[in-house]
C-alpha cells in the first residue's frame, strides 16, 4: 500500500505538518518580536545611559570638548560624535568623533542627526544601517546649533537573535523527525488492531460467525470491536433462525405434498370403489387446503419480516368484531361439536386495523376449536381493561402448561400431541400483527382453561400492559 494512504503515513504526515507549521509560526512571529524587543531595550538603555551625560557636553568650553566626548563615550560605552551646523553653505559638520577614525564619513549623512537638529529641543532615537551593519542611535540637539550623536553597535544583539533562530531550526528538525517516528509507530499499533477488525469483518461477510471478534482495548477501537461482536452474535442468531425456518417450512410443505402424491398414485394404479374414491378425494382436499393455508401463512410471515405488511390505525369496534367472528365460526362449531358463546362487555372501541384484528380473532378461535375436544364451550367477547380494549377468546379445553406459555408464540412451535394438521404459525402471525398495530396478544393459561386476548390501544389512550397475569409476559426469546 502507498505509505501515504495508510493511517500511519497520514498520521505521521499530519504530525510533521503540525510541527513544521509551529516552526514557521515561531520564525514569523516569535523571532521578529524578540528582535524588536531586544533592540527596543538596547535603545532605551542607550537613552537612559546618555541622558545624564549630555548636559556636561552642552555646557563644555571648546578646549575641554574633546576630553569630555571621550569620557562620555567611555561612560555610555558607545561611539560619540559631535556635530556643528555651518550656515553658509548650510551643512552639518563633524567636529569631534571619539572613535579617532581618520574619517567620519560614515556618519556624515546620518539621518538621525538631521532629525535631531530639526526636532530641537527634543532628542531622537532609532536604528540605522551603515556598511551593512545596524546601530542603535540617540541624537541630542545642544541648544539651537550643535548635535551630539551616540551610536552603539547592535552586533551582539543580532548575533543572539540569529543564535536563537538557529537553535529553533535545530529543535524543529528534531521534533519533525520525532513526530514522523512517533506518528508512524503509534499508527502502526492502531493499524494492527484495525487490520484484525478488517479480517473479522471479512470472516463475517463470508458467513463464518463462529470466531469471536476480540479487542481488549477500552478505547473507540475496543468499542467498535465489541459492536462488531454483537453484530456477529445477532447475525449468527438470524442465520440459525433462517436455516431453522427454511427447514421447518420445507418439512411442513413436504408432508401434505407427500400424502397427495401417494393418493394420486393409488388412484392412478387401482380401480377404487366409489366410497373409497370419495374418502380419498376428501382427504386430498384437506391436504390442498392445508397447503394453501401454509402458503398464505408463509407469505404473511415473509411480508412481516420484510416490513411490507402495512396496517391501518382506525377506529375498530371489538364487540361488533366478536359478533362477526362468532357468526363466521358458528358453522364450524356445529360441525366440531363446540358451544360458541359471545360475551361482550362495555366500551371496547380500539384503534387498529379491522381486517388484521379479524385475522387474529380467526387464529384464536380456530385454535380454541382445533386444540380442544368436542363439547368444550368457547367464549368470544370484547371488553375494556386498564385503559386498553381487549378481544378475548376463552375455552375450557386441556389448557397450555405454564412452561410452554412463552414458546407457543414462536414460529412452528406446537405442543406435544397437538393436532397434526397445524403448522404452529398461527400464534406467531397473531402476535406480530398485533405488535404492528401497537398492541399485543396475551395468554392467560390455567389448568383446563385457556384465555387469549388481543390487546389494542383503546380509543384515546396509550396501550399498556393491560392483561394482568404472571403468565401473560412476552416470550423472553423470539425466533425470527
Ligand atoms: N386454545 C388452545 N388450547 C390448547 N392448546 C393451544 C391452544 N391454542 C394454541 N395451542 C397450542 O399452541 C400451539 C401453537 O398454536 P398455533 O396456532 O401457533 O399453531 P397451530 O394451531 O398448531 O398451527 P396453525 O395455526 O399454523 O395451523 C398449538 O399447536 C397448540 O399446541
Ligand atoms: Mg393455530
Amino acid at each position: 500500500m502507498n505509505p501515504l494512504r495508510s493511517v500511519g503515513g497520514r498520521l505521521a504526515l499530519g504530525l510533521a505538518l503540525v510541527v513544521a507549521g509551529a516552526l514557521l509560526l515561531a520564525d514569523l512571529i516569535v523571532v521578529p518580536t524578540l528582535e524588536r524587543h531586544l533592540i527596543d531595550s538596547k535603545l532605551s538603555q542607550l537613552r537612559h545611559d546618555t541622558r545624564r551625560i549630555v548636559p556636561s557636553l552642552a555646557n563644555s568650553p571648546d578646549y575641554q570638548l574633546h576630553a569630555r566626548i571621550e569620557k562620555a563615550a567611555a561612560q555610555a560605552d558607545a561611539r560619540v560624535i559631535y556635530f556643528t551646523v555651518q550656515d553658509s553653505p548650510r551643512a552639518i559638520l563633524t567636529v569631534f568623533d571619539d572613535s579617532n577614525s581618520l574619517t567620519s564619513a560614515d556618519v556624515e549623512n546620518d539621518p538621525l542627526v538631521v532629525k535631531a537638529y530639526k526636532a530641537w529641543p527634543k532628542s531622537v532615537s532609532g536604528t540605522v544601517t551603515a556598511d551593512e551593519r545596524r546601530y542603535a542611535e540617540v541624537a541630542y540637539p545642544l541648544g539651537a546649533g550643535p548635535v551630539v550623536l551616540f551610536r552603539s553597535s547592535l552586533r551582539d544583539t543580532l548575533q543572539s537573535i540569529n543564535q536563537v533562530r538557529r537553535r529553533l531550526v535545530i529543535a524543529g528538525l528534531i521534533a519533525l523527525f520525532a513526530s514522523l517516528v512517533v506518528g508512524y509507530g503509534a499508527a502502526g499499533l492502531f493499524a494492527r488492531r484495525i487490520r484484525r477488525l478488517e479480517r473479522a469483518a471479512h470472516r463475517i461477510a463470508a458467513g463464518d460467525f463462529n470466531e469471536p471478534v476480540v479487542d481488549r482495548g477500552k478505547d473507540e477501537l475496543g468499542q467498535l470491536a465489541a459492536a462488531f461482536d454483537d453484530m456477529r452474535k445477532r447475525l449468527a442468531q438470524l442465520e440459525h433462525a433462517r436455516r431453522e425456518f427454511i427447514a421447518n417450512a420445507s418439512h411442513e410443505l413436504r408432508t401434505p405434498l407427500f400424502s397427495l402424491g401417494g393418493f394420486l398414485e393409488i388412484m392412478d394404479d387401482e380401480e377404487l370403489d366409489p366410497t373409497t374414491h370419495a374418502e380419498f378425494m376428501a382427504t386430498m382436499r384437506e391436504q390442498v387446503a392445508r397447503l394453501t393455508k401454509l402458503a398464505t401463512d408463509l407469505l404473511d410471515l415473509s411480508r412481516l419480516d420484510a416490513g411490507r405488511m402495512t396496517v391501518e390505525h382506525e377506529q375498530v369496534d371489538l364487540a361488533a368484531l366478536a359478533d362477526v367472528l362468532a357468526d363466521e365460526f358458528r358453522g364450524v362449531a356445529l360441525s366440531t361439536g363446540h358451544e360458541l358463546e359471545v360475551e361482550n362487555g362495555a366500551g371496547s372501541r380500539a384503534v387498529g386495523d379491522e381486517e388484521r384484528a379479524l385475522q387474529i380473532g380467526r387464529i384464536l378461535l380456530e385454535n380454541a376449536m382445533v386444540h380442544t375436544p368436542p363439547g368444550t364451550s368457547v367464549r368470544i367477547g370484547a371488553t375494556q381493561q386498564n385503559g386498553s380494549a381487549l378481544l378475548t377468546v376463552e375455552d375450557e379445553g386441556p389448557g397450555i402448561p405454564a412452561e410452554h406459555s412463552g414458546q407457543i408464540f414462536e414460529r412452528f412451535y406446537r405442543l406435544e400431541g397437538a393436532v397434526a394438521s397445524g403448522s404452529g404459525l398461527g400464534l406467531a402471525i397473531a402476535r406480530e400483527l398485533a405488535e404492528l398495530m401497537g398492541g399485543s396478544v396475551k395468554l392467560e393459561a390455567r389448568p383446563r382453561s385457556t384465555r387469549f386476548a388481543l390487546v389494542l390501544p383503546s380509543e384515546g389512550s396509550e396501550v399498556d400492559a393491560a392483561f394482568s397475569d404472571e403468565n401473560a409476559e412476552r416470550p423472553a426469546s423470539r425466533q425470527e
